[in-house]
């Protein structure tokens, strides 16, 4: 019987029969799987793109709300022959003497501006350049003086081009300077824009917190003649992003109506 079973050939083992069952079986195990890792590439993906979102510096909107407009006491008051300053005799309690090179016995400008000045004609002075106040705060009553002898000497018209009325000058508000050379040479005067001093004030300015005020070709909306030595301060932020708009004046910058006139 042993030696029997031992000699018998072994039967064939029966074909495995695959069924439409395994197939289907097989076939959703394929679209779970495809499935699942479609789901965690997607999540992957969401999740990097959250996090980089995270990461990176949103593109900050400048505030142009951040300083008052009319407050003559805010480096950002906007003066002009439209603008009168508020009230009209105002005077800053901050004044002094900034310690630059100075044409007159006394010049003095409000407290920030002093500081910038200061950090402005140093830097001027550590490449060369000597740059000196020639006229700074004005009171209203000394700004009467000035544009009363402006028209004595050139009539109401051109006095209008190039002086302030009382009330409406940024010297008033100790926010400003004019600055000039050592030597003297083109002494409010355009050719000062063709100076050593003249180039550095208009290359650098904005980096120390000023802009030049009445820049050249804009007359019909500061209503002043070109002043490459009238400086105006009004903090590095704003001076900072006139320079990158290429914002030339305070009333194209704030949406103000220009002042070719009072
Ligand atoms: N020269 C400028 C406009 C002033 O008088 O304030
Ligand atoms: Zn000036």
């Amino acid at each position: 019987m042993y030696l029997n079973s031992r000699l018998r050939q072994p039967s064939p083992r029966p074909r495995r029969i695959v069924t439409p069952k395994i197939i289907f079986i097989g076939l959703l195990l394929i679209l779970a799987t495809t499935v699942l890792a479609g789901g965690t590439f997607l999540v992957q993906r969401s999740s990097k793109k959250e996090g980089s979102a995270k990461t990176s510096t949103p593109t900050e909107q400048f505030n142009k709300k951040l300083h008052s407009l009319t407050d003559p006491t805010s480096p950002w008051v906007v003066v002009n022959k439209k603008r009168q300053l508020s009230p009209k005799n105002y005077a800053p309690t901050d004044l002094r003497t900034p310690s630059m090179s100075i044409g007159s016995a006394s010049q003095r400008v409000s407290g920030q501006t002093a500081v910038a000045l200061e950090a402005l004609a140093k830097a001027a002075a550590s490449e060369g350049v000597n740059l000196m106040i020639i006229s700074a705060y004005r009171s209203y009553e000394t700004q009467i003086n000035i544009y009363n002898s402006e028209v004595r000497g050139f009539g109401q018209a051109q006095a209008d081009r190039e002086s302030a009325r009382p009330g409406h000058s940024e010297h008033q508000t100790g926010w400003a300077a004019d600055i000039g050379t050592a030597s003297g040479k083109c002494e409010i005067k355009t050719c000062f824009a063709d100076t050593s001093e003249g180039q550095w004030l208009a290359a650098n300015a904005y980096k120390y917190g000023f802009v030049i005020r009445y820049p050249d070709g804009k007359e019909h909306i500061t209503g002043y003649m070109y002043e490459p030595w009238h400086i105006r301060f009004v903090g590095t932020e704003l001076s900072g992003e006139m320079y990158k708009t290429k914002t030339q004046t305070l009333e194209e910058f704030f949406g103000l109506p220009a002042a070719p006139g009072y």
